[in-house]
């Protein structure tokens, strides 16, 4: 368990600075989950963060102490990426034991229980037997984060861990995840994601970077209602929030006003804005419909599954509610 500091940290590849000044504090057991575009720096800053690259200037502290001279191993850092790398000849309980046997000052027993208990927690004893290839991808990539936990880090770090798994895969382990960190509720997590949904389900917080700087910092619940800035609201949410600007947006006395696709509701009549529907999608569950209001993209709005709309049948949309309406001015932050 540890509480991580990070104040100022900068981080240079030759003359081009990537970590622009991160000032962040995670707390003891927290879930941090790490999203922004991709470049943004989002790996290079949980790189930092295990000591697998050299911070350029800032101080790094766990627990109080400035860890910045100090090695991965000492760190007490583990690390999960979306390549799960084990080591092809080795056996499940082997590739999940080798941390530990490389470190000094453990008995057989010793690792023979924490491998044991590693596997119960994620459900793969069945498997310690066997090799890698006789796995599936998600099998896989439980081991590789049975393999961390055995070495019982202070840190545990994550980058994109569940990308290469198709969606089924993804679900379950996801799943896992949140599990294991309920069952190990000490043990602080950075989670490097592109998911919308393993962002929101996962965090306690979710820290929003943008160009090598934090953009915002809150749980999933304060970015979704109130983000500080177009570039949040954007971020945030799936499909992503609309953007209607210029006249459109006058009735709301704002320049740009931002309303989410599942806050919008297609009527015949009375609507705030007119338009055609270009396109819809019916994913069951809920549909996707695109009205061209005049804007530059689209606007989609987020109905009920099974609603069905003509491609250029003519619409009206408003909003639900008008407090579900985000106001923008010109600088992208929010009217309040
Ligand atoms: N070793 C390196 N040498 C030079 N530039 C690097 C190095 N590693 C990363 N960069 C640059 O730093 C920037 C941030 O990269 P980083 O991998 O942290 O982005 P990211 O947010 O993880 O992106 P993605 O979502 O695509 O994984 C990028 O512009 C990248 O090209
Ligand atoms: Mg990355």
């Amino acid at each position: 368990m540890a509480n991580l500091q990070l104040k100022d940290i900068r981080k240079s590849f030759g003359a081009v600075e990537v970590i622009k000044g991160v000032s962040l504090e995670i707390e003891s057991g927290e879930f941090m989950v790490f999203v922004g575009p991709s470049g943004c720096g989002k790996s290079t800053l949980l790189r930092l963060v295990a000591g697998l690259e050299d911070i350029t200037s800032g101080e790094l502290k766990f627990d109080g102490q400035v860890v910045n001279a100090l090695t991965p191993s000492k760190r007490g850092i583990a690390m999960v990426f979306q390549s799960y790398a084990l080591y092809p000849h080795m056996t499940v309980y082997e590739n999940m034991a080798f941390g530990m046997t490389l470190e000094k000052g453990h008995s057989k027993e010793e690792i023979r229980q924490r491998v044991e208990r590693a596997a119960d927690m994620l459900q793969i004893r069945e498997y310690l037997g066997r090799l890698p290839k006789q796995l599936s991808g998600g099998q896989r990539q439980r081991v590789a984060i049975g393999r961390a936990i055995t070495r019982d880090p202070r840190v545990f770090l994550f980058d994109e861990p569940l990308s290469n798994l198709d969606a089924a895969l993804r679900v379950a382990t996801r799943i896992e995840i949140a599990k294991l960190h309920e069952s190990m509720h000490n043990t602080t997590m950075i989670y490097v994601t592109h998911d919308q949904v393993e962002a929101m389900t996962l965090a306690d917080r979710i820290c929003v970077l943008r160009d090598g700087l934090v953009e915002q910092v809150g749980t999933p619940m304060e970015l979704y209602e109130r983000p500080d800035s177009m570039f949040v609201a954007g971020f945030i949410g799936s499909p992503k929030m609309n953007f209607i600007s210029g006249k459109l947006a006058e009735n709301f006395n704002a320049p740009t006003v931002g309303v989410r696709g599942e806050h919008l509701v297609v009527k015949p009549s009375d609507g705030v804005w007119s338009g055609s529907v270009i396109h819809s999608e019916n994913l069951g569950s809920d549909s996707y419909i695109y009205v061209d209001i005049g804007t530059d993209e689209p606007v989609v709005v987020r109905e009920d599954g099974g609603k069905k709309h003509q491609s250029g049948e003519q619409v009206q949309i408003a909003p639900m509610d008008a407090a579900l309406v985000h106001r923008f001015d010109n600088a992208g932050k929010p009217i309040r």
